[in-house]
């Protein structure tokens, strides 16, 4: 049986953007290294497995709302649609909303690239009438789609698992106007937002006892160590996640669990017993400070969706203006 064609564009940025960013971010007061960074493909398959842990309740909370609304959601947006996917991953979430919103095709963008060609695959074969096009970029910093080309259909994006939450709010703000520049005149955006709540709750969702959380963290040094040849030991770091209610965020950091020297390429970075490497933050919004930089970066709210707890909201924006 022949396979369905996937479009596959591979912009994945080289090691060298790795190298740089991780001296960059090692020679920092305090060290931090971007998020972006936890992504290979085991960091992917981590990540999964983080969604299927008890404690973490976004991945749950967000299919919950999706599966319950997906006709509305549909109604909204109308069919054809050149539906772009950010930060597909395993592109689970999507398949909620594809046999009721029945779009043209399907565009999944991912840093991840041997996971986005798998979850691209999978679903050219599940769902053979949507044209499947897969793009490996990073698109944290600038998205654009330079070969897929809409054929004059209105442009939606869906930016699941309020990974919007990974930037703090000002890049925020510049991503979300980069997307609706990226979609233009008539585009829509379908994005998941992470809410503020009881500290214990989130607190527990970045610290699950099965300790898939910490492993996704410490792949940051694996893969250092592996694909940049750094010499650092992934265990002499213990994971720590916390919530500060002042900023509103999940803060996820390395701790040195004693004085020692990372090396990479010639370069030296001591650590002090206890020092901590910054290696993301989430930030959880409330549903009028999600809509106020919606606002800001130019989009009109249309709708919300949340669960019964209020402890998650899936919006849907419409770009205002565009060309
Ligand atoms: C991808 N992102 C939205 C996740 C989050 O919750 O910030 C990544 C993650 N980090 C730890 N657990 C999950």
């Amino acid at each position: 049986m022949s396979r369905p064609a996937v479009r596959f564009y591979d912009e994945h940025p080289d090691l060298a953007d790795l190298r740089e960013e991780v001296i960059r971010g090692l020679s920092q007061r305090p060290k931090s290294i971007p998020p972006k960074f936890f992504y290979d493909a085991r960091g992917s398959t981590l990540f999964d497995a983080i969604c299927d842990q008890p404690e973490y309740y976004p991945t749950r909370t967000e299919m919950a709302i999706l599966a319950r609304h997906a006709a509305e959601i549909a109604a909204a947006i109308g069919p054809e649609a050149w539906l772009v996917e950010l930060g597909c991953g395993a592109s689970r979430k999507i398949r909620l909303l594809l046999e009721a919103l029945r779009p043209h095709a399907w565009v999944g963008v991912d840093i991840s690239r041997d996971f986005l060609r798998g979850a691209a695959q999978t679903l050219a074969c599940e769902y053979p009438w949507l044209e499947v096009h897969a793009v490996c970029t990073d698109f944290s910093e600038h998205l654009h789609l330079p070969l897929v080309e809409a054929g004059g259909r209105r442009r939606v994006a869906f930016f699941p698992g309020s990974s919007i939450g990974n930037f703090d709010p000002p890049q925020a703000e510049r991503f979300l106007r980069g997307v609706a520049e990226a979609l233009g005149r008539g585009g829509a955006l379908l994005i998941g937002v992470d809410l503020q709540k009881d500290p214990a709750v989130l607190d527990a969702a970045y610290n699950d006892a099965a300790g898939v959380t910490a492993d996704f963290n410490r792949n940051l040094l694996v893969r250092i160590r592996d694909e940049l040849g750094a010499d650092v030991d992934p265990e002499a770091f213990a994971h720590r996640a916390f919530y500060d209610a002042w900023r509103g965020r999940v803060e996820m950091h390395l701790v040195s669990l004693r004085a020692q020297t990372v090396r990479l390429d010639g370069h030296r970075f001591p650590f002090q017993a206890g020092e901590t490497l910054h290696t993301e933050n989430s930030y959880k919004y409330t549903l009028d400070g999600f809509e106020h930089l919606a606002r800001r970066a130019g989009y009109r709210s249309q709708r919300v969706w949340t669960d019964e707890r209020g402890w998650f909201s899936v919006h849907l924006l419409q770009v205002v203006g565009g060309q």
